[in-house]
């Protein structure tokens, strides 16, 4: 198995099942259906969805072969996800794919009614050359010559013209809308160079609007050398010699009609003066050139911005709780807070005001609470993730100076969005880079700051765009890397993880009855036992939030939903048995139920941005001379926190009970075990001593205890942070007793009762208390 494309994480087999396809061709980046009769072959598919959705499609050499062979088959195929099953109302299923990704076929072998064959990538690299720009915008005037031609051209193609630098995927994307015969598509897909395929498609384009109605003769040059074709057209001076009226030429016509948008849309006046301009100098371009593409282009986001349209709002606060209440379970501080929020923008009237910010790890809700306030204020909703964006310009666009150049992500999207109040979530601010190129930080200040955004500008827009009325909300894992200034703006909003029993109720109340809902089981009486849902919970996931609790949900539903389909007529009800049977064996254990007590080891618990989760300090002792060895990937701060904990012991060792010179000969090894946690911070002070003091004395420490806590050279325990995660994590993992910090006493007033019934923590001041709880025994 290999990850075949970085930007999308499907994972391919070796070997593929591959469906024999007579009179199409199935191409990368196209989502069409496939029809199938025959029983087995419904099976084999069935098989693949359970597997990972993934077939192959591969064209037929001839159509008319009713039994192909292997040899029949081209050399090329595509790989495809299964979008869709529908069942056909007298026989068969429809099909929908969507080609992924171009492959060669190697020892196929014939499996009726399929084949198999063993999967070689095929490698689309290639360099930008002067040659393979002129073509990518030698096309992109095509597509503006058939349009004005009134050839109608899907949205997708338009977009493909960004394909600037991956002229492979823009032929493929052209290549499909094209009326090319059966024979053409297969070349076109067996071609793998990817400047060749895009010179072929060209050529093919070419001849289609050679071919139009309305041609002027002699529009475009068919020649093969793109470079040629450039310099040898002049198409538009002669028909401007013929003085023919905007009915008769198609260019006048575009530009009349652009100019009556103008007047219609309700631009501001000083950006009516700037589309005015760029329409009369589009008038004066050539038609063919790059430079006409990139000022229609301009001109066509000038026009569509929605500058004066507006959603209206409803502030019916009553209606929101009741939206709120509909999609999430409690949360029913931040409810509160949103409602806040709400009623000071209505009295206000205005919607300037702080930024909402929702922390908090993975799953919790943060992205489903935004999309519930759009629907209860009946705004848009528009969701970005500025995870990984390290280009300045991805928010703030490119200048126009390509064909490619584009508005930054907020301006598109707003476009998108047809209206200029949206609600804006902007996922993963924690997640926003910093490099050479900018810092798109200080960009999405600018758009999100009051005081400046109401004349943001990007600089492909080039002209300011009010976006003081749009609602902006982000959301992190964390707050610790935003920079200052931005999280300043920002009114911050803690979720934090759900406990085994809130989990359990939004399963019932919210994921289960989704999820037989997306699946088609709604009409069915399939119903899940609270065992089932708690086997989940505890053997089939580990997590803060309920995205994965969400997504074995699903995969149950799906399982059932499958047999349905199949006349199976499976069981509806879904039991601890039922769980096991359909996800397989459990994936996490309990892992301090499932320890022992042992010498050197001690129990932690970390806060990370994914939640809290536990950690193993393990210590050991060998012959040396005073040396300290550190292993496991920590952080400085760690580091430093196992020196002062080993310092303090040295320096008490006569009232911890150990011999004053246990150091003299000796080194002390401590190890953190590998894992996803990251291992930095100060709050394993105290269990780094207790692991070496028990190390010392050669006593185990119950292994149902853990502990988090800061520790000073004198002794003190001082408080740490992301108490209710780490309450939560150690309960997940078995934990009877936690030691904390005095200090942060305070915080276990968030901790649910049930859970305190349940667990016993102990608040402490001093490390020696620690050790008399850990050691005493
Ligand atoms: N309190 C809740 N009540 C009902 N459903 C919930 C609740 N919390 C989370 N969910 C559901 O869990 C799923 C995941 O939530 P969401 O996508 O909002 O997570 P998130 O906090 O945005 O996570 P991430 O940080 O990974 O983006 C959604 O389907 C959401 O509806
Ligand atoms: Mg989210």
């Amino acid at each position: 198995m290999r990850y075949l494309n970085k930007s999308e994480s499907y994972l391919i087999p070796q070997r593929l099942l591959f469906i024999p396809l007579k009179e199409t061709i199935i191409f990368p980046c196209v989502v069409a259906p496939i029809f199938v009769q025959s029983d087995e072959a419904l099976i084999l598919l069935n098989k693949v969805i359970l597997e990972n959705s993934l077939v192959g499609c591969v064209g037929q050499r001839e159509p008319n072969i009713r039994d192909p062979q292997p040899k029949d088959l081209l050399s090329v195929g595509t790989v495809c996800r299964i979008l869709q099953l529908v069942k056909l109302p007298n026989k068969g299923m429809k099909i929908v794919v969507e080609g992924l990704q171009r492959v060669f076929l190697q020892n196929i072998t014939h499996e009726a009614p399929y084949f198999k064959a063993d999967i070689k990538e095929v490698n689309e690299y290639h360099e930008n050359t002067i040659l393979s720009e002129i073509l990518v915008q030698s096309i992109g005037t095509l597509f503006k010559v058939s349009l004005s031609m009134g050839k109608p051209l899907p949205e997708e193609a338009l977009k493909a013209l960004d394909k600037i630098d991956q002229p492979g995927k823009l032929a493929d994307m052209i290549a499909i809308t094209l009326h090319l015969g059966l024979r053409d598509q297969q070349e076109v897909l067996e071609t793998i160079d990817p400047l060749e395929r895009l010179k072929k498609v060209f050529d093919h384009f070419n001849r289609e609007i050679q071919s139009f109605p309305t041609r002027p003769n002699g529009l475009i040059h068919p020649g093969k050398e793109a470079g040629r074709f450039q310099k040898e057209h002049s198409f538009r001076p002669s028909l401007r010699g013929q003085k023919e009226g905007p009915e008769d030429d198609p260019y006048l016509a575009e530009i009349s009609d652009l100019r009556e948008k103008i007047r219609t849309t309700g631009m501001p006046q000083k950006v009516k003066e700037i589309a005015d301009k760029e329409i009369n100098r589009l008038e004066r371009m050539n038609p063919v050139s790059a430079e006409y593409t990139v000022s229609r282009t301009y001109l066509d986001y000038l026009i569509t911005m929605p500058w004066d349209k507006k959603s209206v709002d409803n502030l019916d606060l009553g209606r929101a709780r009741t939206i709120l209440n509909e999609d999430h379970y409690d949360l029913e501080k931040v409810k509160d807070r949103i409602l806040e929020f709400l009623a000071v923008k209505k009295l206000k009237e205005s919607m300037k005001g702080p930024i909402l910010c929702f922390v908090g790890p993975p799953g919790v809700g943060k992205t489903s609470l935004g999309r519930s306030i759009a629907r209860a204020l009946e705004r848009k909703f528009i969701r970005i993730s500025l995870g990984g964006v390290r280009d300045e310009a991805e928010i703030r666009g490119h200048r126009r100076t390509y064909v490619g150049s584009l508005p930054g992500r907020i301006i598109q999207e707003i476009r998108r969005a047809e209206a200029s109040n949206p609600v804006f979530m902007l996922d993963e601010v924690d997640k926003i880079g910093q490099d050479i190129r900018g810092d798109p930080a200080a960009a999405l200040l600018e758009a999100l700051d009051p005081e400046q955004n109401f004349s943001f500008t990007d600089h492909y827009l080039d002209v300011p765009f009010d976006l003081s009325h749009v609602l902006f909300i982000t959301t992190a894992n964390t707050l610790l890397p935003i920079p200052p200034a931005l999280l300043d703006r920002m009114e911050v909003i803690h979720l934090s993880g759900y406990t085994e029993e809130e989990k359990e109720k939004i399963a019932f109340q919210f994921l289960i009855p989704h999820q037989k809902e997306e699946n088609g089981l709604k009409d069915y009486p399939l119903a899940f036992t609270p065992d089932a849902v708690y086997k989940i919970i505890r053997e089939y996931t580990r997590e803060a939030g309920v995205r994965n609790l969400e997504r074995e949900i699903a995969t149950l539903c799906r399982k059932i939903a499958k047999e349905v389909a199949m006349e199976h007529s499976p069981k509806m009800e879904m039991n601890e048995a039922g769980v096991e049977e359909l996800l397989g064996p459990r994936k996490f254990y309990r892992e301090v139920a499932q320890e022992r007590d042992r010498i050197g080891v001690a129990t932690g618990l970390a806060w990370t941005e994914n939640g809290g989760d536990i950690i193993f300090i393990e210590t050991s002792k060998m012959k040396g001379d005073k040396g300290l060895i550190l292993t496991g990937s920590l952080g400085e701060v760690m580091k430093e926190s196992a020196q002062a904990a080993l310092s303090y012991i040295r320096a008490n060792a006569l009232s911890l009970d150990i011999p004053e010179n246990f150091y003299q000969e000796c080194d002390i090894h401590i190890h953190v075990p590998a894992g996803a946690t990251p291992k930095d911070g100060p709050s394993a002070g105290i269990t780094i001593a207790a692991a070496v003091l028990s190390l010392l004395r050669g006593k185990p420490i119950p292994h149902e205890m853990a502990m988090t806590g800061e520790l000073t050279l004198s002794g003190r325990v001082l408080p740490v942070g992301g108490i209710k995660e780490k309450i939560l994590a150690a309960r997940r993992a078995g934990v009877k007793t936690v030691i904390l910090p005095k200090k942060n006493e305070e915080n276990l007033s968030d901790i649910p009762d049930y859970v305190k019934k349940e667990m016993s923590f102990v608040l402490v001041e001093h490390i020696q208390e620690v050790l008399d709880l850990t050691l005493s025994s």
